[in-house]
């Protein structure tokens, strides 16, 4: 991914500053979110605006996912308040960037998430085969017994999924998808799901955006772009697809990853008892839909009515109900001197009690977990090319939040 020369403009030097190692000398000039006395915030690292696909381990670009962190981020965060066999948890995982960059760094992981596109990336993600040509000819078997499979009636088949595919294509995709459902080859259906949509030959639909699904009609007509909409067969696409996603894989046998998955909500799930270490990021409050911009990957994945899922993932009291519930049992469970790192979008919202998501949450965390004392707030702005909606008004910074648990014994 490329990347844009982060603006610098409110930032200035400033010695001395007292702050817990991980990021530069950096103070931000007075602004939102308000931090309390004797904490600072301090810009991010240079090093976070380097662009790392063409070193970060494959994995992460098995498909796209709004709202996804830069591995590059991750890997620092887990370095800096972890130690090597700590269990971390992320438990708003989205596409698995920290469950997996944890796992890398010898880790164990606990990782949950309500949308089910994104557990099937994570899954996919933390038990990816290390062995290239063992998960290629494991998906041609595959491809040949979906070959037996009886003809899908793409009657049955919503008119606005129709519109994305070649009727062949979806034929393809659709027999792929069932003989994938009794195997439960969470790898083999994410890799499908990263080709499924986009204007590049190696994908399966017309013309459309990568991330999320619009159809790029007017700018590739089918009269001046006839080869754009005419069929794609699967078979060469899915083995050059599991190709690129395992050019640099997760180098650890799979026996030796232990990661727990929970494909369930902040309410559900219990969190394991004696955590080292919690590293999430939230919903970013009222700014991204996780159901109807996945809409056509999570209709492949089965869930018929993706829209919604944001009914209870989106506005501003979703936001604040997740994030109490998840103070409460972060106050049970956190290990003492364990760290708590909260990765969150910001933006002044007028809903909000206080104004910004972090402030809310530095609120809720003072109320629910005593415990928690805050280290430091470090303040990363987020180039255009890495929003889901560029130039638009929604989340252009992202405030990390760290505490760390600390007991009168
Ligand atoms: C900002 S995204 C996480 C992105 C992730 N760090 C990544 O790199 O892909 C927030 C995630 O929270 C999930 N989510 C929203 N509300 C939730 C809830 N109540 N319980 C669990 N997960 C929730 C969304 O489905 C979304 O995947």
């Amino acid at each position: 991914m490329r990347h844009t020369a982060r603006p610098r403009r409110r930032l200035h030097r400033a010695g001395g500053i007292h702050h817990d190692g991980l990021m530069p000398l950096i103070a931000v000039a007075p602004s939102r979110p308000t931090a309390p006395q004797g904490v600072q915030v301090v810009a991010a690292p240079p090093h976070w605006e380097t662009p790392c696909t063409h070193t970060e381990c494959t994995l992460h670009q098995l498909s796209p996912y709004i709202g996804k962190l830069k591995s590059r981020i991750a890997a620092d965060l887990v370095r800096r308040y972890s130690r090597r066999g700590d269990l971390v948890a992320d438990v708003f995982c989205g596409s698995g960037t920290i469950p997996l960059e944890a796992l890398r760094l010898g880790r164990r992981v606990f990782a949950a998430d309500t949308n089910p596109y994104a557990m099937l990336l994570t899954r996919a993600k933390v038990n990816a085969p290390v062995s290239l040509e063992a998960a290629q000819s494991h998906a041609a078997v595959l491809l040949d017994n979906a070959e037996h499979q009886p003809a899908p009636d793409l009657r049955r088949v919503p008119t606005w999924v129709r519109r994305f595919f070649h009727p062949r294509t979806l034929k393809e995709v659709l027999r792929f998808a069932k003989t994938l459902q009794p195997v439960g080859d969470s790898f083999a259906f994410a890799c499908l799901l990263g080709i499924l949509h986009h204007q590049r030959r190696g994908f399966l639909s017309h013309p459309s955006s990568h991330l999320i699904p619009y159809l790029r009609d007017k700018k590739y007509p089918p009269h001046a772009f006839p080869e754009l909409w005419s069929y794609r067969p699967l078979r060469p696409r899915l083995l050059a697809k599991i190709g690129r996603t395992l050019r640099r894989p997760l180098p650890i046998p799979q026996i030796q990853r232990h990661a727990r998955l929970e494909s369930a909500s902040i309410e559900q799930i219990e969190l394991p008892d004696r955590l080292d270490c919690l590293i999430t990021s939230p919903p970013y409050m009222n700014a991204l839909d996780y159901g109807r911009d996945n809409r056509l990957r999570l209709w492949l994945a089965g869930t018929d009515r993706p829209e919604e899922l944001d009914r209870f993932t989106g506005g501003f009291e979703a936001f604040r109900s997740a994030i109490q519930i998840l103070a409460t049992k972060l106050e049970q469970r956190l290990k003492p001197s364990g760290h708590a790192i909260f990765v969150i979008g910001d933006r002044q919202t007028r809903r909000s009690a206080t104004g910004y998501p972090s402030e809310e949450l530095m609120r809720i965390v003072r109320q629910r977990s005593p415990s928690l004392k805050l280290q430091s707030i470090v303040c990363d702005e987020i180039p255009d090319i890495r929003r889901a909606r560029r130039h638009g008004r929604g989340v252009k910074r992202e405030h990390i939040v760290v505490y760390r648990k600390v007991t009168n014994a």
